[in-house]
């Protein structure tokens, strides 16, 4: 049955003609099977080749006719050897495929610094195929400037994923070590295929529980799991863990039994696991515990920890995620207030983890305002790829416009063209230790994300890793290419479905740079109207701050003054009406509801028209699915466009509840065009 559980691995069979064709260059396979990494590359082609073309080549230790594949590092493979490539020069995870003779017989040569290397070769080999595309002229050549490619999982030791909307956390803690599920695999076949090289397996709202001896053995077991797919496991710490399971009386940083507890409580993950990532630490954030309760800096804390680690190897990921409800300042302004001046003061193996925007993964925010703005710190993408606010599981959303949009804003840190892509990359500032993180979709559900389609977001995220310049168009199309037809209709229908999903989202939650107003806690539906609760900056009505005469949250120079956190160029085109973007106006300024839009429409009529664009375009996406049945087997087909539905019925819920309240504090009239519910 086709329930989602490949991914973008099916490997169904090709058409005859397309399989004939690429058969021809797939006549052997010949590679090392020495290391558990070179056997998972061999199991990979044979299951894929053998999906795709119908049947499996031969495995051979050399060529002896033309069409054979060869693939390996010159250390592990003869026949790669023969070729005298130099690999180092093919730079970071870098690999490549092309053509080639090899003792007098034409090959496709798949050759990668390393193992890892000729695995990533092996799935963007199979790519080619499962997108059909052609192979008679090859010459690919990949490398990636990121280091750290990993996904954050927020699972908690009992099973509840913390934003979670795809069941249960896939790790079986109380099974481990001794039962390991076969789905471990293919998570990390998976994450191999799209590059992804770290996973973090519990929750930043982390348990001390995880680095007792219990839980390293289970964290063990699953890192050689996916150690052969060349992925490292991380573990988000409790900065409180010298007390709560160390039995010490402070967790202070600067005190010599703390740094001693977090050196042997190093070395003792590292002779379990001795390729250990590191930590990540959510600190002195919505009540976790952190440096600060001892009136230390984040940097201090940071720092103990990363000696503990950086003997092994291994690196700490400070999130940046901070707010207070002490500090009344505008809540967009204090990660960077906090942060900023501690420039410099980071040790060499920590990376600091930005969410994109300075609020907290809203269909849009402008990209934060510490990227660009501390260059003597490498500076880690956090992106959300489970869509706490974007409608959860059901809703249709594909990411990758988000990603990109963010990756490509320019920070005018050194000049124009100082992308964020640029900031995280390494390439502005000089790092060469650099990282992206994503907060992962993954649950035990049979499709992995909830839904088919937030598969894509899996997807999109693993590719931008890798490559932050990709065009998210394009990834769009390889993931539907390979999840569900190369039906040239099809993939142009569908893509461009995907691609309007996120203004859809943006028009029929937040048009126009509103941000959370979404149901408190759950964050699922319209609530822009609340106003109670235990802190102001949790509820909508700090966000929006709407009344009879007005809208938006004034952060200019005559409000909060975030903008000044921009570099100048930046800071002066959001400060200023006359040049700001639509899509950031109400995030940046509060206007009178009769304000002149670009357009010439009011804002209020404007604001309208939005909520309303929203739901028409969720309403064109489902008459895009419905076009499509028949094209794809019915059960991915079914799911999705049912899902549509649920998306299209709470699209309407989300403008007809905000144009009412909204209406309800303005008094005017509804523009033209559009009818309230009866
Ligand atoms: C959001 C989210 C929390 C999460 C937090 C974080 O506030 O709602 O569930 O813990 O972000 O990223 O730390």
């Amino acid at each position: 049955a086709e329930d989602g559980y490949d991914l973008w691995l099916r490997y169904r069979p090709l058409p005859e003609t397309q399989a004939a064709v690429y058969r021809s260059h797939a006549a052997q396979l010949v590679l090392p099977v020495a290391t558990p990494t070179q056997q998972a590359t061999r199991d990979e082609l044979l299951r894929g080749l053998g999906g795709l073309l119908g049947h499996a080549p031969a495995v051979a230790s050399a060529v002896d006719r033309d069409g054979a594949i060869v693939v390996g590092t010159p250390a592990s493979s003869p026949a790669v050897a023969a070729l005298k490539l130099d690999v180092r020069a093919l730079g970071r995870d870098g690999y490549l495929i092309r053509h080639a003779v090899v003792d007098g017989h034409a090959v496709i040569a798949i050759v990668g610094q390393d193992d890892v290397a000729a695995l990533y070769g092996a799935f963007h080999f199979l790519r080619l195929l499962q997108t059909a595309q052609s192979i008679d002229h090859l010459d690919v050549r990949e490398a990636t400037r990121m280091s750290l490619r990993v996904l954050d999982h927020w699972d908690d030791l009992s099973g509840h994923v913390e934003r979670g909307y795809a069941g249960n956390s896939i790790w079986d803690w109380q099974k481990l070590p001794d039962w390991l599920d076969p789905r471990y695999i293919d998570y990390a076949r998976a994450n191999a295929s799209i590059g992804i090289n770290g996973t973090v397996l519990n929750n930043v709202n982390a348990n001390a529980a995880i680095l007792t001896p219990l839980y390293l053995d289970k964290v063990k077991a699953l890192a050689g799991v996916f150690r052969p797919y060349g992925i490292r496991v991380y573990l988000s710490v409790k900065f409180s863990a010298p007390i709560e399971i160390g039995g010490l009386k402070t967790a202070d940083p600067l005190d010599p039994a703390v740094q001693r507890w977090w050196r042997a409580k190093a070395d003792e993950i590292y002779a379990l696991i001795p390729d250990f990532g590191g930590f990540l630490v959510k600190a002195n954030s919505e009540g976790q515990p952190g440096p600060q309760d001892y009136g230390r800096t984040h940097a201090d804390g940071a720092n103990v920890l990363a000696s503990a680690l950086a003997s092994h190897g291994g690196v700490v990921m400070w999130r940046a995620f901070v707010y207070s409800q002490h500090n009344t300042d505008d809540r967009a302004k204090q990660a960077y207030t906090e942060f900023k001046p501690l420039d410099g003061k980071f040790a060499a193996n920590v990376l600091l983890q930005v969410k994109n925007g300075p609020i907290d993964f809203q269909p849009r925010e402008p990209f934060n305002p510490l990227f660009g703005a501390m260059p003597k710190t490498p500076l880690m993408m956090e992106f959300q790829i489970t869509k706490e606010y974007l409608g959860f599981a059901t809703h249709l959303v594909y990411l990758g416009p988000l990603f990109e949009e963010v990756l490509r804003a320019d920070t005018h840190a050194k000049g124009n063209g100082s992308t964020v892509a640029k900031v995280i990359d390494g390439e502005l500032d000089g790092h060469t230790l650099t990282g992206i993180a994503g907060v992962a979709n993954i649950g035990t559900d049979r499709d992995w994300n909830g839904s088919d389609f937030n598969q894509a977001n899996w997807y999109a995220y693993g590719r931008l890793a890798w490559n932050p310049q990709l065009s998210s168009r394009v990834i769009a199309e390889e993931w539907v290419r390979a999840t569900f037809s190369n039906d040239e209709a099809f993939v142009k229908r569908v893509v461009d479905m995907m691609m309007l999903s996120r203004e859809a989202v943006v028009d029929y939650m937040t048009p126009l740079g509103l941000h959370h107003l979404m149901g408190k806690g759950h964050h699922y539906g319209p609530a822009p109207w609340d106003a109670s609760g235990p802190r102001a900056d949790w509820t909508p009505v700090y966000y929006h701050r709407a009344d009879h005469d007005g809208i938006g949250f004034d952060r200019s120079h005559t409000g909060s003054n975030a903008v000044a956190q921009y570099a100048p160029p930046i800071a002066a085109e959001f400060d200023d009406l006359k040049t700001i973007p639509d899509a950031y106006l109400l995030w940046f300024h509060h206007v009178p509801w009769s304000y002149r839009m670009r357009s010439g429409r009011t804002l209020w009529d404007e604001l309208v028209m939005h909520y309303t664009q929203g739901v028409d375009d969720v309403k064109q996406m489902r008459a895009t699915w419905q076009a499509l049945d028949g094209r794809i087997d019915a059960e991915r087909y079914r799911k999705a466009a049912v899902f549509l539905g649920i998306q299209e019925k709470e699209a309407q819920w989300w403008r007809d509840a905000s144009i009412a309240y909204f209406q309800s504090l303005n008094g005017l009239p509804l523009p033209a065009g559009y009818a309230p519910p009866p």
